[in-house]
């Protein structure tokens, strides 16, 4: 196969700030970075170094925030601002007895108070959750029954779905403004061991609930280094993530890697809009942006006139995570924005990029670059042992790094289950490798590949869905007896989640019933992790021990040889 590369020119004006990756990549180790952060002797805390510690420099009064709505409603934080508000939201939270510690859930859109509260929640050192907010109730109890939180901060129209919870703040109310207004903005910041708590996020796999990953104060050490090599973050950029912090790039890269940077952000609370999207681009004089493929694939499918409607000179440098990165894309980008994205991998597990394209690195097309300075990547068989170049297998990394998921809550076989060879908390102290759950392959060159999950979970437009979640949902409507649900390939959306459903026996197939299903999961799990199409189907394919094939439900689906079938129970 013929590589497609995408050349550098080394801009010797402006150099970004990796400008050897090579040269790095030998000489670099995670201690050379601490002096990149402000500690308290051997303590820190993540929220502090993200903002408060800007605010004893000369960007006390610069813009961290620049919030736009839907309606157009527009708002702007300097991060002395930011600092006093967390520090208001961190008092509040105190008062109603939160202590280091405790879980504090944030459900709200993304509106500038769901950032006040994240870093008044580290601030403390208590444990911050976010959750999305297309979640229904189904998702909701799940994530909240286990992680109990203290409080919940939420707003009106959401706090309707949420589950019975200890406390919850209701942020558009009256009561809360009072108590925003008297708050004190003097707050004493937790000085947190490396390893303590800091945020947690609720991800899926193939099988069982959602579970919810764990991290450090520590992480803001990678997010902040590759914020800069990865990003390129500089003083002088506008910077725009469009994830959401229910998400870990929002919170990661639109809160603190970015932040600690020192950068000023754009967040834009509204839905996916082509027009929108350019016109925010344009009048925040956007930098630096960091995206996902279903919406750069989407703003392809819009045309390019609108782009070239705008003036988008300020636009420097480009980043895509989340799925694959199709070259057709990086090519159009070329073409009308003069610039590449920049592939990045990584996973809610590893807390921040792991794999990327750099500034300074040639792009190979396709493929998602190179493993960051300080972080061993490599692929692996299931049993750890590394394949070979351009050989398949499980993409997989080296413990520890330091923004690694620390242990999934509550759940310690399950975050054992992640290695081969033994954990970092296992008696081999992390002999062995963290396997990712993608299949993928490294050229000789270095660069690695994706190629597919290795397991059922589905990525559609760039979100992670647990099929079994979208199951259990099926099965709790009255007409349903059991589902299979897969991701079909789609165009747009990377995947699309298809539901194989079996129905009671008196119960009619019809049109108007897929969509009911649909709706169904719709509203009772969440709005994004619904069946789109839903097929009737008399048995599922299962294993002799009962468990759903869903890799039979795919093949067949794609219409592909459906492979091993010597576990199949008959069918
Ligand atoms: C999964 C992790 C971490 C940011 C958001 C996703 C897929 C991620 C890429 C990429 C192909 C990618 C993988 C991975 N993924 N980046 N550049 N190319 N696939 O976090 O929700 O935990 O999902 O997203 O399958 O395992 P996440």
């Amino acid at each position: 196969m013929k590589t497609d590369f995408y050349r550098k020119t080394n801009d010797r004006e402006f150099p970004s700030n990796l400008t050897d990756y090579d040269e790095m990549y030998r000489s670099f180790e995670w201690k050379y970075a601490r002096k990149e952060l402000d500690w308290f002797g051997d303590k820190l805390n993540a929220a502090y170094n993200a903002v408060d510690r800007h605010t004893h420099t000369w960007r006390k009064n610069k813009i961290a925030l620049y919030w736009e709505d839907e309606e157009g409603n527009q708002k702007k934080y300097t991060f002395e601002e930011l600092s006093v508000l967390s520090n208001k939201l961190g008092n509040i939270l105190k008062d109603f007895g939160v202590e280091r510690g405790d879980r504090v859930f944030i459900f709200l859109p993304r509106i500038p108070e769901l950032y006040f509260s994240f870093l008044g929640i580290l601030k403390i050192g208590a444990i911050a959750g976010t959750l999305f907010s297309a979640f229904q109730e189904q998702a909701l109890a799940d994530r909240l029954g286990q992680a109990r939180p203290k409080v919940v901060i939420t707003n009106k129209e959401l706090k309707s779905r949420l589950p019975r919870v200890k406390h919850v703040i209701t942020i558009d109310t009256e009561d809360f403004t009072k108590s925003l207004e008297h708050a004190s903005d003097e707050l004493h910041i937790a000085e947190m061991d490396p390893d303590e708590y800091a945020f947690m996020l609720y991800t899926s796999g193939t099988t069982g609930k959602p579970k919810g990953v764990m991290h450090t104060h520590r992480a803001i050490l990678q997010e902040h280094m590759t914020a800069k090599w990865v990003l390129d973050l500089r003083d002088d950029d506008v910077y725009w993530c469009t994830a959401d912090p229910g998400w870990v790039t929002g919170i990661a890269y639109e809160i603190l890697g970015s932040w600690s940077c020192g950068v000023s952000a754009v967040v834009y609370a509204g839905r996916f809009d082509p027009k929108k999207w350019y016109e925010l681009l344009e009048k925040y004089k956007v930098s630096v942006w960091y995206t996902a493929p279903t919406a750069i694939r989407m703003l392809m499918a819009a045309g390019d006139t609108l782009v070239d409607e705008r003036d988008l000179s300020a636009l420097r440098h480009m980043c895509s995570v989340g799925e694959p990165l199709n070259p057709e894309a990086i090519r159009w980008a070329v073409k009308v924005f003069d610039k590449p994205f920049h592939d990045t991998w990584w996973q809610t597990e590893t807390g921040a990029i792991c794999i990327a394209n750099y500034p300074c690195m040639d792009i190979k097309i396709g493929s998602m670059g190179k493993p960051i300075p300080g972080l061993t990547a490599s692929i692996v068989d299931d049993n750890g042992h590394p394949v070979g170049p351009n050989t398949e297998g499980n993409i997989a990394l080296k413990p520890k790094w330091p923004s690694m998921m620390k242990t999934i809550w509550r759940r310690p076989q399950k975050y054992e289950s992640y290695f081969a060879g033994g954990s970092p908390r296992s008696s081999s102290g992390g002999a062995g490798w963290y396997l990712s759950g993608d299949h993928g392959m490294c050229d000789k060159d270095g660069y690695f590949w994706f190629i597919g999950r290795a397991d059922d979970v589905i990525k559609t437009s760039g979100e992670r869905v647990g099929p079994f979640e979208v199951e259990s949902a099926l099965v709790s409507h009255p007409g349903v007896v059991e589902a299979g649900v897969i991701g079909k390939p789609d165009p747009m959306r990377g995947e699309i989640i298809k539901a194989f459903v079996v129905l009671g026996k008196n119960v009619k197939p019809s049109e108007q019933l897929k969509e009911e299903l649909s709706q169904y999961v719709k509203k009772h799990l969440a709005g994004h992790a619904y069946p789109r199409e839903v097929e009737f189907i008399d048995k599922l394919p299962k294993t002799r021990s009962g468990k759903i094939m869903r890799r039979i439900l795919k093949a067949k689906e794609m219409g592909l040889p459906i492979g091993d079938t010597s576990t199949l129970e008959e069918y």
